[in-house]
Order: C-alpha cells, then sequence, then structure tokens
C-alpha cells in the first residue's frame, strides 16, 4: 500500500517537473512540489514558493517556514509526520498573488496529491489555499477572510471518507509580528485534540 502511494508520488514528480501548463514555468529555478509522509494523516496546503523554495525545490523552508516549524514543535508534531504541500508548484515573480489561471492550470497536481495521499485532515494556510479547499469539498458557501474563519473545523465526506478541513492564518504573517504567533500557536493546537 504506502509503496503505491510512493510510486504514484514519484510518477506526479515528474510531471511537475516538465509541466509548462502556464507561464510560471519559465521563471522558475525549480518546482516544489511537497514534501512529507505520503501516510500523512495530516496534509498542509500552503500558497506557492517563495524565494528559498523556489531556489531549494523544497517548500516552507524559508521565512515563513521557520515560524511553521515553531508552531509545529509547539504542538508536538514532526514535519515526518505530515505532507506539506502548496497550491501552486512553481514560484509567481516577486511572490506576488497566484492568478485564477495559474491555479485552474496547477490545482489537478494538488487534487491528485490529495486523493493519493487520502488525508484525514487538511490545513489550509491563508486565504488563497481555504478559497480552494473549501470550494473543491463543497463548502463554497461557506467561505469567508481568514480572520473570521481561523481555527473553525469543517467536516466534509469524501470518497474516501470523513475529513476535516481547518483553515489557518498563513504562517507568514507572524515573520513580523509576534503577536500573530500566538494567534497560529493556539490555532494549531486544535489539531491534538483532532489527530
Ligand atoms: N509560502 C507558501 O505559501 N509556501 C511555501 O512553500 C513558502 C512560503
Ligand atoms: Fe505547471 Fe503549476 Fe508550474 Fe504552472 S505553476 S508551470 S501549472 S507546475
Amino acid at each position: 500500500m504506502e509503496k503505491s502511494k510512493k510510486r504514484l508520488m514519484q510518477g506526479l514528480s515528474v510531471e511537475i517537473n516538465n509541466c509548462k501548463k502556464c507561464e510560471l514555468w519559465k521563471t522558475r529555478t525549480n518546482p516544489v512540489i511537497g514534501e512529507g509522509s505520503v501516510d500523512a494523516r495530516i496534509m498542509f496546503i500552503g500558497e506557492a514558493p517563495g524565494y528559498n523554495e523556489d531556489k531549494t525545490g523544497h517548500p516552507f523552508c524559508g521565512a515563513a517556514g521557520k515560524i511553521l516549524d515553531k508552531i509545529l514543535v509547539s504542538i508536538g508534531f514532526k514535519r515526518e509526520e505530515i505532507y506539506i504541500t502548496n497550491i501552486l508548484k512553481c514560484r509567481p515573480p516577486g511572490n506576488r498573488n497566484p492568478t485564477k489561471e495559474e491555479i485552474d492550470a496547477c490545482s489537478s497536481y494538488l487534487d491528485m496529491q490529495i486523493e493519493i495521499i487520502k488525508p484525514k485532515i487538511i490545513c489550509s494556510l491563508g486565504n488563497f489555499a481555504t478559497a480552494y479547499v473549501m470550494e473543491k469539498f463543497g463548502l463554497k458557501e461557506k467561505v469567508q477572510g481568514i480572520s473570521r474563519i481561523h481555527g473553525k473545523v469543517f467536516l466534509h465526506n469524501t470518497l474516501f471518507g470523513p475529513i476535516k478541513i481547518i483553515p489557518f492564518y498563513h504562517p507568514a504573517v507572524a515573520v513580523y509580528n509576534m503577536n500573530m504567533l500566538d494567534v497560529l500557536k493556539k490555532d494549531f493546537a486544535v489539531l491534538k485534540q483532532v489527530r
């Protein structure tokens, strides 16, 4: 079981490495596919690679990643037991927001990753990931700005069983604002109960 998941994910990596479905392939250094356990029960979905992620090919390895690591440690989680990816696999120049066209072009990869991993809990980080995931799972009418729905648990039944969707602030909000780090830690604590 575990092996075939790995094989499926490797096949997907090859596809993403060769992808030219939107213009971002032209300016990327490396696509950032995702990282962690394919058997994870919890999946984190961010927005798009930033400068450091583009340089290294690893998700959340820059300033926002350091914040994410701090929060995970605070709730006793290891990166190895979760899976982390983004909606877009290539960096938008200058870290601008993803466009609708780019999300439409790239999201099938995220859909396949969700299908392969079959997580029990999906944590969306920030507005873009939250809107995408909630719309995907039929919760469109419940979508609100992240300041209104962060830390709330939404339930949905999928073909692979019930899942929980939990929106969080994007960890980047805490890079220059320690108060937000406390808010994030408090929100993430819900994962200890629903784990
Ligand atoms: N921000 C994101 O949304 N994803 C990353 O991988 C890094 C920063
Ligand atoms: Fe392909 Fe996604 Fe990269 Fe666009 S962002 S080139 S769709 S992998």
